[in-house]
């Protein structure tokens, strides 16, 4: 393969790869793998294709400004696009979005907006609006709006369609999407339409999200919540064309997390969140099937960026998809038992700095200071701070010598009244048998075990 000159050029030409560990029933399951998009995902595609169709037509000149409201993949793929090409990116992002989001965007030179999460469409703060605004009030500047702007499932008509169509040789029955704008399925959809039309077009939606039904019935599903990322929506994008759109299946988090994994584990494919519905949505369509037939489905993002949530096994047990032997005591509570080796601890002759750097990378404020299993000390921030501002230097010193020896510790037998009147003098339950150290309990494990015991969907 020659050399590109440029990161744009090795947008799309992703690769397709057949899935062998799956119960595919009568079928052959294929992905096209577009996490291995320079960005990422696959909006790197509709990112290249809605900025040269706004320099086209003369919308975007030269030093202009992007802007648009995302903190996803769509953001990334503009970054890219942006500082290749260069221009100014400021991207409107609603202040729920994760820290690790933002700073991604902006080691890749955007600039970011943030505004008000708790409002929505109409409202002059909701991200939508103040990105359209802020692009009226900017010269020379470019309201992207990947969910109206044809540009981006045209990147699908003329990109994505036609490699699945080639890769697989002419021979495909069916392709399997989500709508996040809606410009995959449409795009694709609209290729297939005038060069194979028996290929059907199939949505994987998450539980929750409206669009299932739509296609289904022909009326908007009641709107739930859901944790996967990038699809499912609460409103019918206007670029989307959902009658092209033969069947749609709705996946729950749970399956969509669990086929994600399986993934990973079984064919060494890391892929993002709705990767996981997609491919339990295709899995499905392939099991009902008579006779064989060739399927395809998407990675569309990479799962580097869900590592600390759906790759997490504490995440997933936090959020109910994971289960643990229960005891029926309060060691059900405990995040990270210690009989697992996962709970976080010190010694006595740790030093202080050891014991601060422990702290700092589980982002926890005390380590419970335990001699053979046995507790016998806590030690939080408070204690280091006194110990380093009474003697610099102190750093070296051990654990022991600052921790404080009457640590509160609670029996597992105990009920959730004695871990509250825990809480309410601020401090951690720390759970024990006898002597032995068995883990601790936080508000925030308090909570999602509650959580838990409550039937209401995770959000
Ligand atoms: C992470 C992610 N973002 C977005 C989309 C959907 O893209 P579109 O906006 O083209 O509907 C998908 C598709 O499955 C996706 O997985």
């Amino acid at each position: 393969m020659a050399a590109s000159t440029n990161i744009l050029e090795t947008i799309g030409n992703t690769p397709m790869v057949e899935v062998r560990s799956f119960d595919t029933g009568p079928c052959r399951l294929f992905l096209k793998l577009e996490n291995q998009n320079p960005g990422g995902s696959i909006k790197d595609r509709p990112a290249l294709s809605m900025v040269e169709a706004a320099e086209r037509s003369g919308a975007i000149g030269p030093g202009g400004t992007l802007i648009e409201a995302t903190a996803g993949n769509t953001g990334i793929g503009l970054a890219l696009v942006a500082r290749q090409k260069g221009y100014r990116l400021l991207l409107v992002i609603p202040d729920k979005m994760s820290q690790e989001k933002i700073f991604n965007l902006q080691a890749m030179g955007a600039e970011i907006r943030l505004t008000r999460s708790d409002v929505t469409r109409g409202h002059p703060e909701y991200y939508q609006d103040l990105a359209s605004r802020l692009a009226d009030e900017t010269a020379n500047s470019f309201f992207v709006n990947q969910f109206g702007n044809p540009a981006n499932p045209l990147a699908h008509e003329q990109g994505t369609g036609p490699e699945i169509w080639e890769q697989m040789d002419h021979k495909v029955d069916a392709v399997v999407c989500g709508v996040g704008s809606g410009g995959t399925i449409t795009g694709i959809g609209r290729f297939l339409a005038r060069q194979a039309p028996h290929v059907e077009m199939i949505l994987a939606d998450p539980l929750g999200s409206v669009l299932a039904d739509q296609v289904n019935t022909g009326t908007p599903g009641p709107l739930g919540s859901w944790l996967v990322e990038g699809i499912g929506e609460d409103f019918i994008p206007e670029v989307s064309d959902l009658s092209l759109v033969s069947k749609a299946y709705k996946v729950a988090d749970a399956e969509a997390f669990a086929a994600a994994r399986k993934l990973l584990v079984d064919e060494g494919i890391l892929a993002g969140s709705s990767s996981g519905t997609l491919l339990a949505g295709a899995l499905a369509f392939c099991r009902e099937q008579g006779d064989e037939k060739n399927v395809v489905t998407l990675v569309c993002d990479s799962g580097n960026k869900y590592l600390s949530k759906m790759y997490n096994d504490y995440w997933m047990l936090d959020q109910g998809f994971l289960e643990r032997e229960s005891h029926g005591d309060l060691r059900d509570l405990i995040a990270r038992p210690h009989a697992d080796r996962a709970s976080v601890t010190t010694s006595p002759d740790d030093t202080l700095a050891a014991a601060l750097s422990r702290m700092k990378l589980y982002d926890i404020s005390q380590l419970p200071v335990l001699a053979d299993d046995n507790v016998v000390g806590i030690i939080d921030e408070s204690d280091i701070l006194w110990a380093i501002h009474r003697r610099h230097g102190a750093f070296t010193d051990h654990v022991a010598s600052a921790m404080s020896v009457s640590p509160e510790t609670v029996e597992a037998t105990s009920d959730i009244d004695t871990l509250m009147t825990i809480f309410r003098r601020d401090l951690t339950a720390i759970v024990v048998d006898g002597d032995a150290y068995l883990g601790v309990i936080t508000r925030i494990d308090l909570l999602n075990w509650l959580r838990r015991q409550d039937p209401q969907p995770a959000s």
